[in-house]
């Protein structure tokens, strides 16, 4: 049997070639570096085995008809797999696979340790300033920032790139750990000294709050304006995971009223917009002390074509009847 393969978006080329060089799969490419229009993404799945999806297309029960019953197979290129109807594809045995690779949870930890910078160290605001002109005279008090050496780092999520960051800022900058999780990660308490505490507890005695949990039903808003409440004054939020898991107009009140120092942000709720309803006057981007990346943590060559590799060794493992390695349980 040949297996109809449709990929949604042209992605890195390596895991093009080995699809190509499969005998059993007929590859089909929309063949753009942009957003297929769902009208068309409904049209070109018709009478697809498998589709390779990108975390901006929803995978739901509309594309799964539009597919038709011989779909057998959603191979998700991202980490995360919240664009897909997991429960739907579970009802019709479509196997789900997502594309986690250690190249990319070292460049989310990466992109993460460097919002960081940006905003410890005012980097945005100070290159506007410089470009500017106004830059007059060095002054004792000119554009003062914050060190991150020495400081405590709060770890929601302790996998992959938790710890990642982690490993970074201890070891490279001398940083008190605390984190919480859904549970212990006696590995990292043992390298790194990191403390296990409650949200809140972790919220409290943070100077730095980094996210790194999936989104799901628990998680959605676990940070709003109860918890933003419970950070210090002075410190910063960094969120490189899914925009939902921040109650973002609750994150905007909250730098407003300078209840915390900053943002770092590299996902929006409701992405790509940056601002979910442009009425309110509560817009991230007329802030100072945010930086704002377009969901860029993972953005390398070496991970984009990890992630390329890795989604085409899932449909390959399922076109050889095996069962695929990144299978969604
Ligand atoms: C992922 O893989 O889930 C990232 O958010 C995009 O690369």
């Amino acid at each position: 049997m040949k297996y109809k393969v449709f990929v949604t978006r042209e992605i890195p080329d390596e895991g093009i070639k080995m699809l190509k060089k499969a005998s059993n799969v007929k590859l089909e490419v929309y063949e753009h570096d942009k957003k297929i229009p769902r009208a068309e993404l409904k049209r070109r799945v018709k009478g697809a085995d498998i589709i390779l999806s990108i975390l901006t297309e929803k995978m739901d029960a509309e594309i799964m008809n539009a597919a038709g019953p011989q779909l057998k197979m959603i191979a998700n290129y991202a980490v995360g797999f919240n664009n897909i109807d997991i429960k739907e594809a579970k009802l019709r045995g479509i196997t789900v696979t997502n594309a986690p690779n250690e190249q990319g949870a070292e460049s989310v930890a990466e992109h993460t340790v460097a919002l960081m910078f940006a905003l410890a160290k005012r980097i945005v605001e100070t290159d506007k300033f410089t470009r500017a002109g106004k830059y007059k005279s060095w002054g004792p008090q000119l554009l003062l920032g914050t060190d991150l050496w020495g400081k405590t780092v709060g770890i929601i999520g302790s996998g992959q790139i938790g710890s990642g960051v982690v490993h970074r800022l201890h070891n490279g900058f001398n940083m008190k750990v605390v984190y919480t999780d859904i549970k212990r990660n006696p590995e990292l308490e043992k390298e790194t000294n990191a403390k296990y505490h409650s949200l809140a507890q972790v919220l409290k005695q943070s100077d730095f709050v980094s996210l790194h949990v999936p989104l799901l039903p628990s998680t959605r808003h676990l940070i709003g304006a109860k918890q933003l409440k419970m950070m210090k004054k002075t410190a910063f939020l960094i969120n490189t995971a899914r925009g939902p898991v921040v109650d973002e107009k609750a994150l905007v009140r909250s730098l407003m009223r300078g209840e915390i120092a900053g943002a770092g942000l590299d996902v929006y709720e409701c992405e790509p917009l940056i601002d979910c309803d442009p009425n309110d006057n509560l817009d991230l981007r007329t802030l100072q002390n945010v930086v704002l990346t377009p969901h860029t943590a993972s953005a390398t060559l070496e991970t984009r074509q990890a992630m390329s590799r890795i989604a085409a060794q899932n449909i390959l493992a399922f076109v050889r009847g095996k069962i695929p390695p990144n299978k969604v349980k």
